[in-house]
């Protein structure tokens, strides 16, 4: 990096956003094999989180592979590179005082520790969405583990391409058999358990 490029002292900071929003800023970092449901779920807590009045935004294949990381595939390397920039952009998030949802693969371990070493102790919060191969292969939503199996696509996770599942995540959450809505609920009660998000108190009567 050059010498030259001297940070600036701006006068709003991150506190300031939180405070003006009236919740803390983190991100939600889902992990999962694809097809596991990580964007269904991150865009069900998006929901409830957007209703109670928080300010939220998900980053996801849609948005970052298609533009920021157009061009990356998916060797070792080029994954490394994805969660890198991903994990770069949510920091900003952060700072801008917003929830921050990412549902990407993020197979290794450590480009997720990188990734929590960019952003403050509690601002990184591991959500492993938990859901076993067979379930993800029989469920195929993309038809892309047929595809893999065939030979088609190479280096496919979970197929001819490893998944580090989390050691430590702050939350695992296992579909198998549940519904979205108790998935997204379980994400929800965390962020009220750990003070990130108010407790939404109960109406009180009409006295
Ligand atoms: S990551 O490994 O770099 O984190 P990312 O979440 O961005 O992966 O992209 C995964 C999505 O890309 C999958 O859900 C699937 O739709 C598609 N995809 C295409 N090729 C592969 C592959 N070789 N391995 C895994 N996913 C792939």
């Amino acid at each position: 990096m050059s010498k030259y490029i001297i940070p600036h002292d701006h006068i709003i900071t991150k506190e300031n956003r939180q405070a003006m929003k009236g919740h803390k800023s983190c991100i939600l970092w889902y992990t999962g094999l694809s097809g596991s449901g990580k964007s269904t779920i991150a865009s069900k807590v998006e929901e409830k989180l957007f209703e109670m009045g928080m300010h939220t935004y998900i980053l996801d294949g849609d948005n970052i592979r298609m533009g920021l990381n157009k061009g990356l595939g998916f060797s070792e390397e080029d994954r490394k590179e994805n969660i890198r920039r991903i994990g770069e952009v949510a920091k900003l998030f952060v700072d801008a005082g917003i929830i921050v949802s990412t549902a990407f693969i993020s197979p290794f371990r450590s480009d997720r520790q990188m990734v929590r070493n960019l952003v403050q102790p509690g601002e990184f919060i591991e959500i492993y969405v938990n859901t076993p191969l067979e379930i993800c292969e029989q469920r195929d939503p993309k038809g892309l583990y047929k595809k893999a199996r065939a030979g088609e696509i190479k280096q496919f996770t979970g197929i001819d391409s490893p998944y580090e599942a989390p050691e430590n995540p702050e939350l695992e959450i296992l579909t198998e058999g549940r519904s979205v809505d108790e998935c997204a609920a379980q994400v929800i009660r965390w962020l009220q358990q750990h003070h990130y998000i108010p407790v939404e108190e109960p109406a009180l009567p009409n006295s």
